[in-house]
């Protein structure tokens, strides 16, 4: 499937170190609610689309300012793109779009034009997506060919030294797994009567940090592989100003409103206490601070931009409980589900609807400003990590 950049020797150490790893992608994270369905990630990821679309101006500028395409080898004048954790579309659709025509004009810029390459596209998630939804709304007048390639991004997806861009929006948050700790019951970090960490204790804050450090870990190293020298890669997530408790942004509130209906319902015997009580969303909000350190250990990649910007679906007015619930139920509906029973997934969400509604005015005191984190990587020339 993919064209081999490197020398026979290292092509055949790269199919040896393939084989040898090859990893089971095992997560904690559940895929988005596939089809096209009320509830469907299709249907209702207008939130994520809304924060990637306030960042194209950034990321147009770093494609114009920091890449230069006169150092990237291309293979059979082809340049190979990666989305990391596509889901089941439309907003990667919108993404590439945008992404590619920002190459383009690049190209262009550099006196490349008559040279301009062909692109391919890689659509990456776990293997649970709804890849049949992704690939039959994939249009006929795109700009690229398409592959589909499942997995965790917190393993190796890609050859050595094969790709040219990487592009990951409103994934990393998601864990691959949620810290033991939280389940053991001699553990300070015990999460008993929380389904995450906010307002928890300290103990809980950090099992999750530390988990988030191991995956980053894991995910920067196996970009570290697949990118080519010069090559970028493009991540926007979930963030929080460096030192601010997470308790003071609007996800608290959801949290702790989930939180609310589920205690509500072992009350009325509808789920069990242990249930709640070994229920964790494998979620964590970092700070720039935090994710410079974890880029800075690993070593491969130069910072080119980072900062927090605003996420629009929060400072455009009132916000709609029930079309928030519906955004969350298309992107967690699987979690609880395989958690508490497909039969009483509608009732929790409904639930959740109500106590976030009776608990709005909470939402106006809560920090909406900087909490979407956009950074932009290059791949580095040397490091202790160079292929
Ligand atoms: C909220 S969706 C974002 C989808 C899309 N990038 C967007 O901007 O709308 C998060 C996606 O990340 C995927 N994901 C979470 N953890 C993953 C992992 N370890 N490896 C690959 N995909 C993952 C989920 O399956 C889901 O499709």
């Amino acid at each position: 499937m993919f064209l081999q950049f490197n020398s026979s020797t290292t092509l055949e150490k790269t199919s040896k170190n393939s084989k040898a790893k090859m990893p089971k992608w095992e997560t904690d994270s559940p895929a988005m609610v596939g089809g096209n369905g009320v509830y469907s990630y299709y249907r209702n990821s207008y939130y994520q689309r809304k924060m990637v679309g306030v960042l194209k101006e950034r990321i147009n500028e770093v494609i114009a300012t920091k890449v230069d395409f006169s150092y990237i080898p291309l293979a059979s004048n082809t340049f190979h793109l990666a989305d990391l954790g596509c889901s089941v579309g439309p907003n990667t659709f919108y993404h590439f779009h945008d992404l590619i025509e920002a190459i383009k004009q690049k190209y262009q810029l550099q006196g490349f034009a008559s040279h301009m390459p062909e692109f391919q596209v890689f659509f990456n998630d776990q293997a649970m997506n709804d890849f049949n939804t992704l690939f039959t709304s994939l249009t006929q007048e795109r700009q690229y060919f398409a592959a589909g390639v499942p997995g965790s991004f917190y393993d190796r997806l890609f050859p050595n030294s094969s790709l040219h861009f990487v592009h990951c929006s409103m994934s990393l948050h998601w864990l691959s797994k949620v810290p033991e700790e939280l389940l053991d019951e001699n553990s300070h970090a015990w999460n008993k009567g929380r389904v995450h960490y906010a307002n928890a204790p300290n103990e809980v804050v950090n099992a999750y940090s530390s988990q988030f450090a191991k995956a980053m870990e894991n995910f920067l190293n196996a970009r570290s592989e697949e990118l080519l020298t010069g090559g970028m890669m493009i991540i926007v997530t979930l963030g929080i100003p460096s030192g601010m408790p997470f308790s003071e942004l609007p996800n608290s509130l959801l949290f702790e409103c989930m939180t609310l209906s589920l205690l509500n319902m072992v009350k009325e015997g509808l789920i069990s206490e242990a249930q709640v009580d070994s229920f964790n969303l494998p979620f964590y909000t970092v700070s720039p601070g935090e994710m410079t350190k974890l880029i800075e250990r690993n070593a491969c990649f130069s910072i080119e931009r980072m900062e927090l910007t605003d996420p629009a679906p929060w400072l455009d007015g009132p916000v709609n409980m029930r079309e928030w619930v519906v955004h969350v139920r298309a992107a967690m509906e699987e979690l609880f589900s395989k958690h508490f029973g497909r039969e009483i997934v509608g009732e929790i969400f409904d639930r959740l609807i109500k106590e976030l509604t009776d608990h709005s005015h909470q939402l106006e005191s809560k920090y909406k400003e900087k909490t979407l984190l956009f950074i932009a990587l290059k791949r580095k020339r040397f490091s202790s990590k160079s292929t």
